[in-house]
């Protein structure tokens, strides 16, 4: 079992290299079941989740070359159509988009139930629907998703009733092989869909208006290799720029699109962070010994104030001087961590979808506490970078879902932070004897 073990209260000065996006990486790994011919990623995070994402395709028959740290070379030729166990498809959300490019390449998919973080209900009726209008039919039994299209898929008109971000991205994945015309309207706005549909045009798709609420994807008989560089990851970024905001200090955020930042830079200069933009890196700084103002922050589908840098946000909050409420307006329960954040000292009220949080930073401690989900985790490091004391933070397999070399790069900062093994104490027991 390792922990992250985080001496607090300094300062952090210097830059930090931003790795490529997760939620644009996980799309782009599984779109290459549909291409015919080697594709190579580059910039692919080193993270737990795109692992998995390559051990999944690996295991339906692709050859993964991993080239370097950040590159692999996928080839798709030997994908054969079968069933995912649930066992392999429960370990991640993403897993849900073999759906969408097993049907676009063989007509079926049958896939156990995904997985991901727990933020209450998860449901993903929109994607069926999708399929549905796509021609297939969708049936949801045993904790499987059996979809299959007898007559191949045929492009549609597709309304979804929510944004979301995965339905879109799986539609795109059914749609881009179709008969036809697709259009999804109130599509996601995501960075990560313009990524994948970039990719997808540079290996020969006709995919327009990714970025905007209209997406027209016009199905194209096949898809060639090509070599793609995904874009960096804002979630990754924006956590950097909150921990530099509550330590205190002069950090640079490199290899970033400062345009994904802007309702994180509006936040954080809100707070009275100053935040100097330049053409690829962001840089925050912040005096110490000035005092953090409160805020109030409604979460919101892109361009708005992403859900993934709520829990974040969270615990600069608590750093400020006065009252700031959150209204998470993505998901129905993304409020776990709060628990955490209490234990080292914070006054939170959760009520349905708001927080509302009385910030006092001399309240704050370093305690005990434990990552409640990947961006939970994350909360964690940036309360516990602010705070003085040690503070231990268990369970970081979930965090390194979406970290890559975290105490690395915070090191670099000048952080004290390591990471620690821990024997349990039966092991501990069973060693003794
Ligand atoms: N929803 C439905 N029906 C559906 C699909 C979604 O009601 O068929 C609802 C959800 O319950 C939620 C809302 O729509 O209330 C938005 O869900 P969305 O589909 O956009 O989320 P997702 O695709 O499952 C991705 C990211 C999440 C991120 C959300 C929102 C990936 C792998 N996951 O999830 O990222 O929070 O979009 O931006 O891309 C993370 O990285 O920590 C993470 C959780």
């Amino acid at each position: 079992m390792e922990k992250i073990l985080i001496t607090g209260g300094k300062p952090l000065y210097g830059s930090v290299e931003i790795d490529g996006m997760k939620n644009a990486a996980l799309p782009i790994v599984f779109a290459t079941l549909l291409v015919r011919g080697k594709c190579l990623i580059k910039n692919l995070p080193c993270v737990s989740d795109i692992s998995r994402s390559l051990e999944l395709i690996e295991d339906l028959g692709a050859s993964v070359k991993r080239l370097d740290k950040h590159s692999v070379e996928i080839d798709s030729a030997g994908v054969r159509v079968r069933s995912v166990p649930s066992d392999l498809s429960r370990k991640m959300r993403a897993s849900y988009y073999l759906i969408g490019a097993e049907l676009g390449r063989f007509g079926r998919a049958l896939v156990g139930y995904p997985g991901g973080c727990d933020f209450g209900v998860r449901p993903i009726d929109q994607h069926i629907k999708g399929f549905e209008k796509l021609g297939a039919k969708v049936n949801v039994e045993g904790g499987y998703i059996d979809a299959f299209a007898p007559n191949g898929l045929i492009g549609s008109n597709i309304f979804f009733d929510i944004v979301t971000v995965g339905g879109t991205i799986n539609v795109m994945l059914a749609a881009v092989l179709a008969d036809g015309i697709t259009v999804i309207e109130n599509a996601a706005r995501e960075p990560h869909i313009v990524d994948l549909a970039n990719f997808l045009n540079t290996c020969g798709a006709d995919i327009k208006g990714a970025g905007t609420d209209t997406i027209k994807i016009k199905g194209v008989s096949e898809l060639h290799g090509c070599c793609y560089t995904i874009i960096p990851d804002m979630i990754e970024a924006g956590t950097y720029m909150t921990a530099a905001a509550a330590a205190g200090g002069n950090v640079e955020i490199c290899n970033i699109i400062p345009k994904h930042m802007e309702s994180v830079t509006a936040k954080l200069e809100e707070m009275g962070v100053t935040v100097i933009e330049n053409d690829d890196s962001i840089r925050i700084i912040r005096d110490p010994d000035t005092k953090i103002k409160s805020c109030n922050v409604k979460t919101l589908p892109y361009p708005g104030f992403p859900t993934d840098m709520q829990p974040q946000l969270g615990a600069l909050m608590c750093q400020a001087d006065g009252v700031s409420m959150i209204n998470e307006g993505v998901w129905d329960n993304r409020f776990k961590y709060v628990d955490e954040l209490k234990r080292m000292g914070a006054q939170i009220e959760v009520t349905g979808k708001t927080a509302v949080i009385k910030g006092n930073p001399d309240r704050m401690t370093s305690a005990s506490v434990r990552a409640v989900d990947l961006r939970g985790g994350a909360a964690m490091v940036v309360a516990a970078l602010a705070v003085n004391g040690t503070t231990d933070i268990d369970d970081i397999h979930l965090i390194e879902r979406g970290y890559d070399n975290l105490v690395g790069k915070l090191t670099a900062l000048g952080a004290q932070i390591r990471k620690i093994t821990v024997v349990p104490p039966d092991q501990a027991f069973n060693v003794a004897n």
